[in-house]
């Protein structure tokens, strides 16, 4: 009988006395087993703020490319499943869809902390299910948007032995930031750096950890290299202005020659995409120059992470627990600079909105590898529980990732990603306002669906928006972007016309849109519940173009800024059977 550790700690940890547990083991296991019981692993996170992985922002973090790439897997194809702080966030710490969560955007009435609290989650997240498995938890920086100095204590965040949180107004002011420790009064650190200041508490924090008894999932969530935003500026009557991120004082002469990858769809002559985006005027050379001082700025204000990364991994190597501990690093979403003439900024479905940076380091992690499969952060808490060998909930709507584990081989994986948003698109950046004609740093009608695809043969991305405008790009041969296929119909795509094809996205989307738990992880058996179609190449057998055909399509009613579902088209998708719609395939 083959066991995870994972399962093994479970056991324990069921068991609540070791002397029984390790009865029960040697009963599972047999004489014969070599497996030894070792304690559950530990895990420090570290989430970065909008760090992007596609305008190679991982490039200039040597230190840690060193400790967390070279020794440990990259995964290549990681996404996001909504572009924007909160919702992702939440998203990540419950392994729920937005759609699931409703916590859909940065302040109630439709997301913030308050509206994590109304739905229940502080009672039901990640810290609040590791401690009740057996872990100590600790956590410092950013948690949630709308976390404030007003409303930190009503109620207090669960489920950390250990918390020290970036409050608003101040979250985003580098240089005089507050902090709120445990359940003390907020703390000012005017005049210090927002990065120096965390790697000082994250490391204090890691000393608890190291001294405790029990495992320990310690999260380090610094705001690089999100933008500066001054509370002074959010106070004021004018919309919040988010500025370049300013960098620490011994970094901010580096990378003088760097500028944005000159991408073909960097600021391009053409306009691209559907609905705002494809208004945007094209960005003037001042526009431009400051766009690059605005990238390298990113890129020097991510050296304290790099340097924070270092102080972690050494001060675990030193302390002998680094074999029994997952080390992950990642961003809560991705961003964009100047790509398809947008200002600064995250919120669209594009690349460099959705793809983020994943490290993942630790015991039976295979060193300087990189792993293709198509992940999201909806699988970390599952991947999480997986390694900790606790049970996964029914509630998760993804699947865990690709890392050693007994249960991998009979795990499904996806090759989908459900990317979904809600309300405004953020226009960052000083000339940010420029691109809009409105002159405000927000869009309206910033409402979409969306599906990534990425299969042995096919790379893919449709989309329905608000204004029931698509698009459709063929990402193998047009990886910027740029050509929205939705409206050609010459193209062909798999020896399939057009409509073949969108006929599928657009049925698979059906189902992803309002999916839950295992159809979010498997949308094909909604589709299909004979299970004879697994992916995008099976759904395109000739035999269901008539099935797909007479299928509802995604559609909304009108934008709105949250999630109502009643504006939002038809909700349930049409099972396929041989003997109704498509009988004459069949015959
Ligand atoms: C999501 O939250 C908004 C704001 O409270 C609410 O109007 C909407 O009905 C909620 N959606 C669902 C599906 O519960
Ligand atoms: C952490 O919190 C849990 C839940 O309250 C508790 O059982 C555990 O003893 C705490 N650990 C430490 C080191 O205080
Ligand atoms: C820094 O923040 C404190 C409140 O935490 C505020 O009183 C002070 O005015 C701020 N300083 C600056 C320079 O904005
Ligand atoms: C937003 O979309 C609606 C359709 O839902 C449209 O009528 C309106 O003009 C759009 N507003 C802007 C600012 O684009």
């Amino acid at each position: 009988m083959k066991l995870s550790l994972g399962v093994i700690y479970s056991l324990l940890v069921a068991a609540n006395a070791s002397s029984f547990a390790s009865d029960t083991l040697q009963q599972i296991l047999g004489p014969s087993s070599s497996v030894t019981p070792k304690a559950p692993p530990n895990f420090i996170f570290i989430i970065t703020d909008d760090q992007d992985l596609r305008l190679d922002s991982m490039d200039y973090m040597p230190l840690t490319l060193k400790h967390l790439k070279q020794k440990g897997t990259f995964f290549s194809n990681h996404f996001v499943t909504t572009a924007l702080c909160c919702p992702s966030r939440v998203s990540l710490w419950t392994g729920r869809q937005a759609h699931n969560t409703n916590v859909t955007d940065v302040s109630p009435p439709y997301g913030g902390y308050p509206k994590f609290v109304d739905r229940g989650f502080n009672e039901n997240f990640l810290p609040v299910w590791l401690q009740s498995a057996g872990y100590d938890t600790y956590y410092t920086g950013k948690l949630f948007n709308a976390h404030t100095v007003d409303n930190y204590h009503s109620p207090y965040v669960n489920g950390f032995n250990g918390s020290d949180f970036l409050l608003d107004p101040f979250t985003y002011s580098y240089l005089n930031s507050t902090y709120q420790r445990n359940q003390e009064e907020p703390v000012s650190y005017e005049g210090r750096h927002s990065v120096e200041v965390i790697t000082e508490k994250a490391l204090g924090f890691l000393e608890d950890a190291l001294g405790g008894v029990r495992p320990f999932f310690l999260t380090v969530a610094p705001v690089a290299p999100h933008s500066n935003v001054d509370a002074s500026a959010i106070e004021g009557e004018a919309p919040t202005v988010m500025t370049e991120p300013i960098p620490l004082e011994r970094h901010k002469e580096l990378f003088k020659d760097v500028h944005i990858p000159r991408t073909e769809h960097f600021n391009p002559d053409q306009p691209s995409g559907v609905n705002w985006i494809r208004n945007l005027p094209q960005q003037d050379e001042a526009t431009v120059e400051y766009h690059d001082h605005f990238h390298r700025q990113r890129l020097r204000t991510l050296q304290g992470v790099d340097e924070l990364v270092d102080s972690l991994v050494t001060r675990l190597e030193a302390s002998g627990q680094a074999d029994n501990t997952f080390i992950i690093y990642t961003s809560d979403n991705g961003y964009h600079i100047g790509q398809h003439r947008l200002p600064p900024g995250k919120t669209c479905g594009f690349e460099e909105d959705i793809r983020v940076p994943l490290l993942i380091r630790g015991p039976g992690v295979p060193p300087d590898v990189t792993e293709e499969a198509v992940t999201t952060h909806i699988d970390l808490a599952p991947s999480i529980f997986d390694l900790a060998g606790i049970p996964l909930r029914d509630d998760f709507d993804g699947t865990p990732i690709p890392l050693p584990s007994a249960a991998d081989s009979v795990r499904p994986r996806h090759e989908h990603v459900t990317v979904e948003y809600w309300g405004l698109g953020y226009l960052e950046g000083k000339r940010g306002r420029l691109s809009n004609p409105d002159n405000t740093p927000f869009t309206q009608n910033n409402t979409y669906k969306s599906v990534r695809i990425i299969g042995e043969t096919y790379n893919l991305y449709y989309s329905v928006w608000c204004t029931n405008e698509h698009e459709l790009y063929d990402l193998t041969t047009d990886p910027y972007q740029l050509n929205n296929l939705y409206t050609s119909a010459e193209v062909q795509i798999l020896g399939h016309s057009l409509s073949q094809v969108i006929a599928r996205l657009d049925a698979l989307l059906l189902v992803l849109k309002s999916c839950k738990g295992s159809t979010c992880i498997k949308p094909w058996d909604v589709l299909h519940a004979d299970g004879d179609v697994q992916n995008l190449q099976d759904a395109l057998g000739k035999q269901y173009d008539r099935f797909y055909a007479s299928q509802a399509r995604v559609s909304y009613d009108r934008c709105e800024r949250g999630y109502i579902p009643e504006l939002e088209g038809p909700q349930e998708a049409l099972p396929y059977s041989r003997y109704g719609l498509s009988w004459d395939a069949w015959t």
